[in-house]
């Protein structure tokens, strides 16, 4: 059993954005975290799914798509086009989100959801035999470089029980303010995938990092 590492390119340099994600991919990161936010569902716009087609042109890597946007309805099928791997919801957003996992499934791709940090544990767990993934967000969305929310390491203890006790396969991922200290606790706690922005693309040596949250966790599990 051994970490997932997802860069978040919101901290990528978006002049060069195939070369970040071809960058982190060699460097060993297993999936491309991809934050797509509309200034209305969090306070702060990214891009949309022109950009993934871009980025879906140039890398076979996994691209793991968290939609941080108000009406996902509008929106599932260009990111589907575009080529997203996994399509992650916010469970706060608005819209039906069994149709939504549904619609995800229905095109072989893998389809999550995701928690605000105000958001209990247990909104996820009716949604969890139909998910590939959960995401515990450990920062409010729409920012990268915030500072890292303890609390988010109990609800992924609850998540992990909860799966495991009803033989689910459902990953768990954490997102926000993850760095070398707190990836462990991550990891410890039960968590698959860490979503790491501003401490990848903000390293001197971003594929050095890399290789340094897998050591950091390499064993613990
Ligand atoms: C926050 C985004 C995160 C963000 C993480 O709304 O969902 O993916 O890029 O950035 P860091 O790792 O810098 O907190
Ligand atoms: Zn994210």
């Amino acid at each position: 059993m051994s970490v997932k590492i997802a860069p978040s390119i919101l901290s990528a340099d978006f002049a060069n954005l195939g070369r970040d994600v071809q960058m982190v991919l060699e460097g060993g990161a297993d999936w491309v975290h991809v934050d797509i936010m509309d200034g209305h569902f969090v306070p702060n716009i990214s891009f949309g799914a022109p950009v993934l087609r871009c980025l879906r042109k140039v890398t076979d890597g996994f691209l793991d798509v968290h939609l941080m946007i108000s009406q996902p309805e509008n929106y599932v099928d260009d990111f589907l086009k575009a080529g997203a791997d996994l399509v992650n919801f916010h469970v706060e957003s608005q819209g039906d989100l069994f149709s939504l996992i549904q619609k995800v499934k229905a095109a072989g791709r893998k389809a999550a959801l995701t928690i605000k940090p105000a958001t209990p544990a247990e909104a996820l767990f009716p949604y969890l035999p139909q998910l590939d993934m959960v995401l515990v967000m450990a920062v409010e969305p729409g920012f990268g470089g915030q500072k890292f929310m303890p609390e988010a390491l109990d609800k992924v203890r609850l998540l992990r029980r909860e799966i495991d006790s009803r033989g689910l396969t459902c990953e768990i991922e954490i997102d926000g303010g993850i760095n070398l200290e707190n990836a462990p606790l991550a990891y410890q706690a039960g968590v698959d995938i860490l979503v790491a922005g501003s401490s990848v693309y903000g390293a001197e040596d971003p594929k050095a990092r890399i290789a340094q949250f897998k050591k950091a966790c390499e064993g613990l599990r």
